[in-house]
């Protein structure tokens, strides 16, 4: 992979702040834009700024063949078996809730997850067990963070109607085993929904091959716009569900009395869509796909193999979760002595080094196991080993002067 290449894509990086270019290590949280995805958004705004969808003039047509090309350039990423299987929402959050309140859940179904979800997949389920009496339960990991399937296979049981899980951590980077969780899951009888938010950007996901039922991510950590995600389902789920946001575009037509709603993805899409977002989206999935996703995934571990050694050999770094290979991209730590958001706002004084800090929101992982928090960073394509020399550099010299 030729990085210097890939980072001249990525004006941001041209800059110098008081006089160093920025480190970015926050990809997790939201990814950099390269130049191709900016002017495919920005051509939307200056040559044809319309609606597609709708109007049959050419500035209409054009939009829509683009939107219509963007949906099928995720197809190809996803290997979905068909366009129609793609849903436009605005983020993973969105995608999580159109299906926990749309399924149709019943009193007593339990839904499961794993220990480490993102609030976005934790609380639409909670919301969901107040509302209709369902149960939300999770399986706890290993010790060292990993996924555990004998935890899972204890919580399994034919009341389970979902298994809703982070297919890839944003707390630790640990990642499910997913074709024996789905296989898991599909013997008892229950749907599988991966949050692939951490995944998706990183990897290459074949939606037929892992069996899954939907599938979340957002464009905006994969080089793409934000405000923009995909709900993938299989097509008879996304046929069955009850629609969620309804109006102009999602129904076939109306009369005083009655509606007639279209078919999936039309029918979860109402209202005038972000047109420069679905364009953009495709700019970035084509991006990806021009480097390779296996391409993309070696990098990320090469990094955060080189930084996890780097970082272990500093006296008060604690790593959190399994081995580098299991963690993608991501590598969260803490510093005894020292709150994680000093650690943070330090770095980023001091060298320009951005990462991220708190607790990601996975306050439920962090309120039970007491810690107010981690620094995390996170590796992308654009980032190289001597970003990561500098990144320990210069975490040495604020352990050594702040703890
Ligand atoms: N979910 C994003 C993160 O982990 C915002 O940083």
């Amino acid at each position: 992979m030729d990085v210097d290449r890939i980072r001249n894509d990525f004006p941001c990086l041209q800059q110098s702040i008081n006089g160093r270019v920025p480190i970015y290590f926050d990809s997790a949280c939201t990814t950099l834009r390269p130049v191709q995805v900016i002017d495919a958004m920005n051509e939307y705004y200056t040559k044809y700024p319309s609606c597609g969808g709708r109007s049959v003039h050419k500035f209409g047509t054009e939009v829509t063949i683009r939107c219509d090309d963007s949906r099928d350039k995720i197809q190809k990423l996803l290997n979905a078996e068909m366009p129609e299987e793609i849903v436009f929402v605005k983020n993973t959050t969105e995608g999580i809730n159109l299906v926990a309140n749309s399924l149709g859940f019943e009193k007593g179904d339990v839904v499961l997850g794993g220990d480490k979800e993102h609030n976005s997949n934790l609380v639409p389920w909670q919301v969901l067990s107040d509302r209709i009496g369902s149960k939300y339960d999770m399986i706890e990991s290993d010790e060292d963070g990993s996924f555990s399937m004998e935890n899972m296979k204890e919580k399994m049981s034919d009341k389970v109607k979902m298994v809703s899980i982070a297919q890839v951590s944003n707390l630790d980077g640990s990642t499910v085993p997913a074709k024996d969780l789905i296989e898991e899951s599909h013997d008892h009888g229950s749907l599988v929904l991966f949050d692939s938010a951490q995944a998706v950007p990183h990897m290459k996901i074949d939606v037929q091959d892992l069996d899954i039922d939907f599938l979340c991510f957002s464009l905006h950590k994969m080089c793409g716009p934000s405000g923009m995600g995909v709900l993938y389902g299989k097509y008879d789920l996304l046929d069955k569900l009850d629609t969620f946001l309804v109006g102009g575009s999602s129904v076939a037509d109306t009369t005083y009395e009655d509606y007639k709603i279209l078919k999936p993805p039309q029918k979860f899409e109402a209202g005038l869509q972000n047109f420069s977002g679905i364009i953009g989206s495709g700019a970035a999935v084509d991006y990806l796909m021009d480097i390779g996703m296996e391409e993309v995934h070696e990098h990320e571990k090469k990094m955060n193999t080189i930084a996890t050694k780097e970082l272990s050999s500093i006296p008060g770094v604690r790593i959190l979760g399994p081995e580098p290979e299991k963690r993608g991209g991501i590598l969260a730590f803490l510093v005894d002595g020292m709150e994680p958001h000093d650690v943070a706002m330090i770095l980023d004084e001091v060298a320009n080094i951005m990462i991220r800090s708190g607790m990601h929101c996975n306050n439920s992982w962090f309120n039970a196991h007491g810690i107010n928090g981690s620094s995390r960073a996170s590796f992308y394509i654009y980032n190289t080993e001597e970003e990561v020399h500098i990144f320990k550099e210069e975490l040495e010299k604020i352990v050594g002067e702040f703890r």
